[in-house]
């Protein structure tokens, strides 16, 4: 998805190892539709060549203040009052301590301080070892640089090419990618906390087999992204499913439907937005053995008894929460026909605000959907599109139902 079209980014590099990841970043701009002008300082190009981030970005860099292509001379003017946002990734530690210190003896600080704070956000990956990280100078300067107006966009931990391991690394490309590109996103649904079921269960038969679905979870995962980009405090369970956990979002695994109503009743008590998108299975196994059932000589199959699952859904809306308005509560219907009638009839069954609606066989496993908007008010459908695009307008619609509407 080309989820950055339309935006300008000056990406700036500072002297560090991690520019080698700086080149996979500028790539992943330029493929979600931005356009990238690399300013590098000269500690930089020892690192990386500005011939390979001009090939990138399509554009040539820059390194020097004094670089006589721009007409009046002023790069650091020029360049800053394009740019929709300034990354700096890698920053160094002595980068931190001169944007700390309003420093401007070369071009890209000189940029940083030149540029008009209000509309040209400064986004900062800071990259270093782990001693240098840690370093009491270091985490003032970081937290005087956030106290003048930066996004600070945190570092990852592991093994380091000084071959130590701890804090300071900088955040993979495409971790970096989709927290920029949630920086852009309006800020819907600040201060909400938002539960989110996705993926199926699996109710287990014995140590070895169990009933699942085909559910992929990627509705619900892109909905509990979409909900993070909108600024809210984030909770995903989720059933068996091999997703990375979007930025930011508190994750809890569960397996089968005893366990994610467990944990969705626990966790509905301080949320203020359910978003119930799991296939949970209807039935589960009556009995569950200790030992793989065997085959018992006889040629004739075991005898399965099922029990019905609690419905999570329903149960939460049925809570005084939800009740009372506290608590707005989503849910997913996935059939194979007759869509509209069976999502009107599960939301009055359910007693739920709004009903999502989906042909099952149509979206589970797929990256894009369709999706049957169900109120009081009527039917509105979201035409298909990639599931990320169809959360984010799904969040928009749950926010302007919500009783106390926060926005940033
Ligand atoms: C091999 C090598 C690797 C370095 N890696 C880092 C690093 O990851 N982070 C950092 O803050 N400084 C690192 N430094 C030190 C910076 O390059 C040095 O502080 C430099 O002055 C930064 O300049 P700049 O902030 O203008 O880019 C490294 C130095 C060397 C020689």
């Amino acid at each position: 998805m080309q989820d950055l079209l339309g935006k300008h980014i000056v990406l700036g590099l500072t002297g560090g190892i991690a520019c080698y990841k700086s080149a996979e970043l500028c790539r992943l701009f330029v493929k979600a539709g931005a356009t990238v002008q690399v300013v590098m300082t000269e500690a930089a190009t020892q690192f990386m060549t500005p011939v390979t981030m001009q090939a990138l970005s399509g554009r040539p860099v820059y390194v020097s203040q004094w670089d006589v292509r721009e007409d009046n001379n002023m790069p650091h003017i020029n360049l800053s009052r394009e740019a929709d946002a300034i990354v700096l990734a890698p920053c160094s530690a002595d980068f931190i301590a001169r944007l700390a210190e309003g420093r401007s003896d070369e071009l890209l600080s000189l940029m940083c301080l030149a540029r008009p704070i209000e509309q040209v956000p400064l986004l900062i990956a800071p990259a270093m070892n782990r001693e240098m990280w840690a370093h009491p100078a270091t985490q003032r300067n970081l937290q005087q640089v956030a106290a003048d107006g930066a996004t600070m966009l945190g570092v990852g931990s592991g093994w380091q090419a000084c071959g130590e391991t701890g804090d300071g690394r900088m955040l993979e490309p495409a971790q970096l990618l989709e927290d920029i590109t949630a920086f852009f996103h309006a800020k819907l649904l600040v201060g909400q906390q938002v539960l989110v079921t996705a993926g199926p269960t699996f109710e287990a038969l014995d140590p070895i087999r169990g009933i699942t679905n085909h559910s992929s979870g990627k509705m619900g995962f892109a909905i509990a992204r979409a909900a993070r980009e909108a600024g809210a405090e984030v909770t995903l369970i989720a059933g068996p499913v091999h997703l990375p956990t979007p930025r930011g979002v508190r994750r809890i695994d569960v397996l089968s439907a005893l366990e994610m109503l467990e944990a969705a009743e626990r966790e509905a008590a301080r949320a203020s937005v359910f978003v119930a998108t799991a296939a949970v299975a209807d039935w589960r196994p009556a009995s569950h053995s200790d030992q793989k059932i065997k085959k018992d000589g006889s040629g004739l199959p075991p005898v399965l008894n099922f029990v019905e699952n609690p419905d999570i859904l329903a149960t939460v809306a049925r809570s005084p929460r939800a009740a009372s308005g506290a608590l707005f509560c989503v849910g997913f219907a996935a059939e194979s026909e007759n869509l509209a009638a069976h999502a009107k009839a599960k939301r009055e069954r359910k007693g739920i605000p709004l009903l999502v609606g989906n042909i099952g066989p149509l979206t589970f496993g797929q990256d894009d959907n369709s999706l049957l908007l169900v109120d009081a008010d009527g039917v509105r459908e979201l035409p298909r599109a990639p599931k990320l695009q169809l959360a984010r307008e799904l969040i928009a619609e749950i926010a302007a139902r919500l009783p106390t509407r926060t926005s940033a």
